[in-house]
């Protein structure tokens, strides 16, 4: 595993161009499937997940051309429908691929997925949801083997607002032959973008970004092209990155009205915010003050930002509490924080962060995505030299970030 070193004592001054949204291309890719045609993608983020969405497809027969960020993928000759275990292995999200197999062939092969880092993962959801669209479910082998004659519309009201569990039952039932109707679905807007995607098809959705999504489903699907939406996870953590070290940041191919429940908690930390529908610019105050925030569900706090945002509050005035409500094990960046001298103690879902004046810079290792991430802007306004190790973590979700950083004058270097 390769590592970052990291300067400390950095005060961000300059511009980034944000790019595509990591968590709207995963299922964007998946529903190529659907179509068996050519299918071409801009802003596509080049990151290890979305390329590990692409090898999957490539192993189920689709022919994948990568040019940068435009990718043209042709289903038309894909004909596997067995997801490859190692792949699955090593991206869980890879489950939504589930439902456009099951659209497009009526059956499914997969490996359960298993947990990763920040909790359990489970798939229950998924399963119960598919068999209420008359999916048999066969779960008694090493695999999962799904199954079905045809997809029979349903109405279908999920226990959780799950987003993989709503993109895998959008996709499963868009190829259907009446109306699919789901309740209680997630909201965040990488499930408007697919909706979009999918309609863009020749699909008849309708209602994402509600909690009702319905589906009427269609005989056939037409190729198309598409513009991935920006990432506002890679919005928001720049942003966060820059209020740590107190200093000023414009951010382009952004939308803001996306990013709104991290810019509001933001500006409680007393940093100035000017927005455009596609531009951000952050001004943070030379010490933040403390905010409490709990994570929910779009339009909640976003769980993905909350181990970004809780490194940045760590040389905050004053104490916040970070309340996670999301997933069962998403603190795993804060004994590395506390070896930098942060102050922070956990409680149940809560972490307690104490403010103090100063971090100082040591060696440590990245646990997950987003945590990693977090390593990073601690790293660049505590004093001294970081090393950050398994930094292929981070390298997941966050496209050409060394660029970026020594863009906005990190001194930061990647050890292979
Ligand atoms: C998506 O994961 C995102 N990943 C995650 O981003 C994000 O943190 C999460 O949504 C929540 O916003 C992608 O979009 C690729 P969930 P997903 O199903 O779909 C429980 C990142 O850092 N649950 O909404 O897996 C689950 O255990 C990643 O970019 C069940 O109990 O999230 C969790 O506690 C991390 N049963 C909660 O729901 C199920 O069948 C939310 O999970 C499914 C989920």
């Amino acid at each position: 595993m390769s590592k970052y070193i990291i300067k400390g004592d950095a005060k961000i001054d300059g511009e980034v161009d944000i790019s595509g949204s990591k968590n709207s291309a995963l299922p964007i890719i998946a529903a190529c499937i659907l179509n068996g045609g050519v299918n071409t993608l801009y802003n596509m983020p080049n990151i290890r997940d979305t390329n590990g969405m692409l090898e999957i497809l490539s192993d189920l027969g689709c022919k994948v051309v990568k040019k940068k960020n435009k990718v043209i993928i042709d289903s038309s000759n894909a004909s596997k429908m067995n997801i490859n275990e190692k792949l699955m292995r090593e991206m869980r999200s890879s489950v939504i691929v589930v439902g456009a197999l099951l659209a497009r062939f009526r059956k499914a092969i997969f490996s359960y997925p298993g947990g990763c880092e920040i909790g359990a993962r489970p798939i229950d959801l998924h399963i119960n949801g598919f068999r209420k669209l008359g999916i048999n479910i066969d779960e008694n082998t090493r695999y999962i083997v799904c199954k079905c004659d045809k997809i029979i519309p349903a109405e279908i009201h999920l226990d959780f607002p799950s987003v993989g569990a709503t993109e895998n039952l959008m996709l499963a039932s868009v190829l259907s032959d009446g109306e699919t109707i789901l309740r209680n679905v997630a909201m965040e807007p990488e499930i408007e973008d697919l909706q979009n995607f999918l309609n863009r098809m020749g699909a008849k959705i309708s209602g994402a970004g509600s909690n009702i999504i319905k589906i009427k489903g269609v005989k056939k699907l037409k190729e198309v092209s598409y513009n991935i939406m920006p990432d506002r996870i890679e919005t928001g953590t720049f942003l966060c990155y820059t209020a740590g070290t107190g200093g000023k940041i414009e951010l382009n191919n952004v939308r803001d009205e996306i990013t709104l429940p991290v810019l509001v908690k933001l500006e409680e930390t007393g940093c100035k915010i000017y927005r455009e529908p596609n531009k951000i610019v952050l001004q943070a105050p030379k010490r933040l003050k403390a905010v409490d925030i709990q994570t929910l569900p779009y339009p909640g706090f976003p769980t993905d930002m909350q181990s970004v945002f809780l490194a940045m509050l760590v040389t905050a005035k004053g104490t916040s509490i970070v309340t996670e409500n999301i997933f069962e094990n998403r603190f795993k960046c804060v004994p590395e924080l506390m070896r930098m001298g942060a102050k922070i103690s956990i409680s149940g879902s809560s972490a307690i962060v104490k403010g103090v004046r100063k971090i100082t810079g040591t060696n440590l290792v990245a646990t997950d995505l987003r945590g990693g991430a977090a390593l990073i802007g601690a790293a660049m306004k505590a004093k001294g030299i970081t090393t950050i190790d398994n930094c292929e973590y981070i390298e997941r979700g966050y496209e050409k970030l060394e660029y970026k950083l020594k863009k906005l004058n990190i001194d930061f270097t990647k050890e292979r």
